[in-house]
């Protein structure tokens, strides 16, 4: 059958193309910390920030769209619980913001974007009330993949 052999030499070409298989991969370079993954590696060491609210300047900000960086530590605020969030105590501050004072949450934490999307809500909604799921607190931790984007 003609068409079977056009098929053939196709796939003979692409073969031929592709060349020798490539070599496998080393289990050490699976992932980011190149130990062998049959390895549980300690993470290396890093100090976590402990300065005080409003005592080291802010850190200039990658991108409006992103959460920014707590530039201050965070140990005393944590656990965020039903009954306590101490980030609220100091942020839900009527804007704009004073001199020396916390930054107020932004006006997008009062949207409900599931239930609600037009609307600005006049409690902060849920989903950002725990903030540290999207704010991280400043560290000496080296990053895992080192980053060439410059805003
Ligand atoms: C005792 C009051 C206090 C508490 C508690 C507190 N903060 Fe802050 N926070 C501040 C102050 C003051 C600043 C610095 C404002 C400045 O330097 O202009 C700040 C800065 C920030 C910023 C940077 C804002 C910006 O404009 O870049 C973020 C984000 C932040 N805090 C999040 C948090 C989170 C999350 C928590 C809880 C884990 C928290 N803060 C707890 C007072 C507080
Ligand atoms: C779902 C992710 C998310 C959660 C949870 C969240 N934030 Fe944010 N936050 C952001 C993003 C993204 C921005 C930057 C864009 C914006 O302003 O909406 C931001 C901005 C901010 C700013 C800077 C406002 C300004 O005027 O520059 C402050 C302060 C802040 N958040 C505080 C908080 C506090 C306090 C909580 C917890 C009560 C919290 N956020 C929870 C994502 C989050």
């Amino acid at each position: 059958m003609p068409r079977a052999i056009l098929l053939f030499s196709f796939a003979s070409a692409a073969l031929m193309l592709a060349g020798p298989p490539a070599k496998p991969l080393s289990d050490r370079d699976l992932g980011l910390s190149r130990t062998s993954v049959f390895e549980a590696p300690a993470p290396p060491p890093f100090q976590a920030e402990g300065s005080a609210p409003g005592e080291k300047p802010l850190p200039k900000r990658i991108n409006r769209e992103a959460p920014p960086v707590i530039p201050h530590g965070v140990s005393d605020c944590l656990p965020i619980t039903r009954s306590s969030n101490l980030c609220m105590d100091c942020h839900a501050v009527p804007g704009p913001k004073k001199k020396g004072q916390a930054t107020p949450i932004p006006g997008s934490h009062f949207v409900d974007l599931r239930r609600a999307p037009e609307a600005r809500g006049r409690q902060l909604a849920g989903a950002r009330y725990v903030c540290i799921s999207c704010h991280v607190s400043r560290s000496d931790a080296r990053l895992l993949v080192g980053s060439t984007y410059r805003p």
